[in-house]
């Protein structure tokens, strides 16, 4: 589903989209503006099986990059909630 001629810029808008959502610089949002994801979405086709594929990697990734502990249920419960409200098709 993601661009593969552009994943490298797929991956620096979620990272970045991240950090700032986490309180860290708004890089995300002075390139791309306000995130309006579920807008930013909606031309994808994401339904409850693709959520949950997503949440399945996005929790490999974080298992992978070993993040203190005290975060990860904080990061969790955010891509849970945020990934079902991605969803936009039955
Ligand atoms: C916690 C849930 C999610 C977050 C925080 C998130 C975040 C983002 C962000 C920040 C972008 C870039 C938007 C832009 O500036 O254009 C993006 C793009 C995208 N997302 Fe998600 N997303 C989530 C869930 C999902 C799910 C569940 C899917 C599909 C199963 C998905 C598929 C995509 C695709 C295909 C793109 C286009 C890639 C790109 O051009 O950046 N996302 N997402």
């Amino acid at each position: 589903m993601y661009p593969n001629e552009d994943f490298a810029g797929a991956e620096e808008r979620l990272r970045e989209f991240l950090i700032q959502r986490f309180g860290g610089p708004q890089h995300y949002s002075t390139k791309r503006g306000h995130p309006r994801l579920k807008m930013r979405h909606a031309g994808f086709h994401i339904d409850q099986r693709g959520r949950d594929r997503w949440i399945e990697l996005m929790e490999a990734a974080l298992e992978e990059v070993q993040l203190p502990k005290e975060v990860v249920p904080t990061l969790k419960a955010f891509f849970h909630e945020a990934a079902t409200f991605m969803i936009n098709r039955a």
